[in-house]
């Protein structure tokens, strides 16, 4: 019955981690890797969908099927992201997309020796590209964000991502505990999808590929039924 339950569907996922530059040699990163939104996009492809990969700053191979735009920047990764979804059924934001970017990239490498050690390095907040996303999001089309979130003494995870599925205004979210190191580069995951409804579905430890699949499941559950 899974086997091909997204045929038809046209699916944008994003993944990795933005590179805001500070010079023609530096970046502001993270430490996404790719790996579970190249899981999703293989799943996708393998139940029939027809996906695009919007890249930020991933070496692996493209998928089998799969088209992949390679992005640096979250204003790339942006663009590129709203030119696929216009016609999309399924948005997945898995990218790692810095808030914060340099307000502005030298045009020369920063030099050590300069006079003055620069004690600072003004920030200007990149757009949510998820929230823009929700805002222009088509009749049927469903808007999936990630969240990776910790623990603290004011809240547990789910808290925290509750209240973020409310402020994103997203369909679903799929929620990372990153309180250990067992996310970020690793082969394994585990997740909760929650939904805007209330419903919440636990996706238990095991490699990313298994996860996408239960991530597609509860997305497919979701879709607006389509007569062929
Ligand atoms: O608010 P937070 O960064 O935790 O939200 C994570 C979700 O929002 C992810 O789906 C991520 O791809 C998306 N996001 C975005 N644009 C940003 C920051 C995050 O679309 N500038």
């Amino acid at each position: 019955a899974l086997a091909h339950d997204l045929t038809g569907r046209r699916v944008v996922i994003s993944a990795g981690g933005t590179r805001e530059p500070l010079d023609p040699v530096r970046y502001l990163g993270n430490r996404s890797s790719g790996k579970q939104g190249w899981a999703l996009a293989r799943v996708a492809a393998a139940r029939g969908a027809e996906v695009v990969l919007v890249a930020a700053n991933v070496e692996l191979p493209a998928p089998f099927g799969v088209r992949v735009v390679h992005v640096g920047t979250a204003e790339e990764l942006r663009a590129a992201v709203h030119a696929e979804a216009t016609d999309a059924d399924v948005v997945v934001m898995s990218a790692a997309v810095a808030d914060f970017r340099p307000a502005s990239v030298a045009e020369a490498k920063m030099k050590k020796d300069s006079a003055a050690e620069p004690d600072s390095v003004p920030l200007v907040r990149n757009p949510d590209i998820l929230a823009e996303l929700v805002a222009k999001r088509s009749p049927g089309q469903l808007v999936v964000g990630f969240a990776a979130e910790t623990g603290d003494a004011d809240a547990d995870v789910l808290t925290h991502a509750r209240a973020k599925l409310a402020r994103k205004g997203c369909d679903l979210l799929v929620v990372n505990d990153v309180s250990g190191d067992l996310v970020f580069g690793q082969a394994d995951n585990a997740v909760v999808v929650l939904a805007a409804d209330g419903e919440s579905t636990e996706i238990p430890r095991g490699p990313k590929d298994g996860v996408a699949a239960g991530i597609w499941t509860v997305v497919a559950s979701r879709l607006t039924p389509r007569y062929s």
